[in-house]
């Protein structure tokens, strides 16, 4: 039998860190207000928390969280979300002209964040903010020596440190968008000093500097190189953020969008390596994808949607409730993908966001939640992603892409562990069904016997504009993938256009 491949467990290059299945909670439209909180609602707890929501972030399988932001952590100040409730002042929120409450803070999102079993990645604000304040809740949340910030953290009901490990050093600093732009020489400077003091503080805690906020920005490159060479000895790892949509209908040319988080991810390692180079360093810094998804951001024109000056300054206005189609999940599926991929530098990626805005999880005011199409491919990479992961080279052709050239038509990648292998794989032709035959003799040498298909998914449909919404929350989903099964020494699989699937072998 012609095989396209091989899925071959001795192939494995890295082991995966789980904050790869990370997410992003920000304070932003309805994510945390009538999102994850809202007091009133029928499966609301005594601290306003809504369980439905918590029972879907817990089964979509996020390990760590990044809060409060985003655009809106470069305005805020984390003291607003401390102490009693009712003595909490209402701000204006400048990066999403909205009002902010301060009804939810440090302490109950660590509260929330038990309920999910996820853990707690804090961004400190270096937009109107300096290295003092980021000191501040840095000594809050993780000091256990006694000082006025920890017995007030005690007043406020935790003895205990929050033990938070990993730290953003701002958000997006980049972008003329973000309070308190910098260039690269300034934000460098500004990151490193906070980065130093921040160590002396708490020499345990990871520290993320902000890369750029898209391989399309126009100091993408010199700006990573800049900032590194500020602070490549105080930092671990350098971000990188990146949201794809159609443009134009074009769905053939969406559907590379993989293709370019994988050569944006290459091009910030080789930046960060040649860094390492001038410095005669073996330090190797590693990337925190801490936002990608897909999302609708730019009109046809390249515009913005988000007019937020017509709308006032209300509280938890609906902002970026994107509603995902099938195809979305599919690249979707691929961005995952792509992340396995280069699993040996990106230690760290968020999806964003979690709930409402731009989501898998959506919910309505006193009403139900449901799981948008992209729920699906998160939720079963998490959970069957193993302990390493294998190339999987596949060769089912190539179609053409404007900006990547030919571009494989089939993506794949596989984990494996002790009971057996998983493997995520993408049909990203819109016109051609993929017959796979896949060699599995090093599963077989590897076991000593053939593996059998335990669990297949498929994430496909004939409508690739299908999406699930209140009225329909479950017209998209994922089915077992006929046909898939070991012939010998080869996995058959045969996957429509426009899907995704993962298989589990034991
Ligand atoms: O995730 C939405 C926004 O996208 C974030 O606030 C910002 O960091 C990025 O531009």
């Amino acid at each position: 039998m012609t095989t396209h491949g091989s899925l071959d467990p001795r192939s494995s290059f890295t082991d995966i860190d789980r904050r790869l299945f990370g997410g992003f909670v920000e304070h932003l439209g309805r994510h945390v207000y009538d999102g994850i909180h809202e007091p009133g609602h029928p499966s609301a707890d005594a601290d306003g928390f809504r369980q439905d929501v918590v029972a879907l972030v817990k089964e979509l399988g996020v390990s760590t969280i990044r809060y409060p932001g985003g655009n809106f952590v470069s305005g805020y100040r984390w003291e607003d979300g401390i102490g009693p409730k009712e003595d909490r002042p209402q701000r204006l929120d400048l990066a999403w002209h909205s009002t902010e409450t301060n009804q939810v803070g440090l302490h109950e999102f660590a509260q929330w964040l038990d309920l999910v079993g996820s853990d707690l990645m804090l961004a400190v604000n270096l937009g109107t903010r300096d290295t003092a304040e980021a000191l501040d809740l840095l000594e809050y949340a993780n000091s256990d020596a006694d000082t006025s910030w920890t017995r007030e953290r005690a007043r406020n009901g935790r003895v205990t440190p929050f033990g938070v490990s990993m730290w953003c050093l701002g958000n997006e600093m980049d972008g003329p968008w973000q309070i308190g732009h910098r260039n690269a020489d300034d934000y460098g400077k500004l990151a490193s000093r906070t980065a130093k003091a921040m160590r002396m503080l708490d020499p345990d805690i990871e520290l993320v500097v902000c890369g750029s906020s898209g391989s399309g920005m126009p100091t993408f490159g010199s700006w990573e190189r800049t900032v590194l060479e500020h602070t490549f000895d105080d930092v671990d790892f350098i971000s990188c953020h990146s949201y794809y949509q159609e443009m134009g209908g074009d769905a053939q040319e969406f559907l590379a969008s993989g293709v370019d988080m994988s050569r944006f991810i290459s091009s910030v390692v080789a930046i960060a390596d040649a860094v390492a180079a001038t410095k005669k360093s073996r330090k190797r810094i590693m990337i925190s994808f801490d936002e990608w998804n897909v999302w609708y951001l730019h009109n046809e024109d390249g515009g913005q949607n988000d007019k937020p000056e017509e709308r006032g300054w209300p509280i938890a206005p609906r902002l970026l409730e994107d509603q995902y189609h099938a195809l979305d999940a599919v690249v979707f599926g691929d961005l995952l993908i792509t992340l396995l991929q280069h699993a040996d530098r990106v230690r760290s990626a968020s999806l964003a966001q979690l709930v409402n805005v731009i989501a898998p999880i959506m919910t309505e005011p006193g009403g139900p939640t449901w799981r948008q199409t992209t729920f699906f491919p998160f939720s079963i990479t998490s959970r069957l992603a193993g302990e390493r992961v294998l190339r999987v080279p596949v060769d089912a052709g190539t179609f053409r892409s404007e900006r990547f050239g030919d571009v494989a038509k089939v993506n794949a990648v596989a984990t494996v562990d002790d009971e057996g292998l998983s493997l995520f794989v993408v049909n990203r032709s819109t016109t051609d069904a993929a017959s796979l035959r896949l060699d599995v003799s090093g599963f077989v040498r590897a076991h000593g016997r053939a593996p059998r298909v335990v669990e297949s998914h498929l994430l496909h449909d004939d409508d690739i504009y299908a999406a699930n919404t209140l009225s329909t929350p479950e017209r998209v989903g994922v089915r077992p993938l006929d046909g898939a099964a070991v012939d010998g020494d080869v996995l058959v699989l045969d996957l429509p256009a426009v899907s995704w699937a993962a298989i589990r072998l034991v």
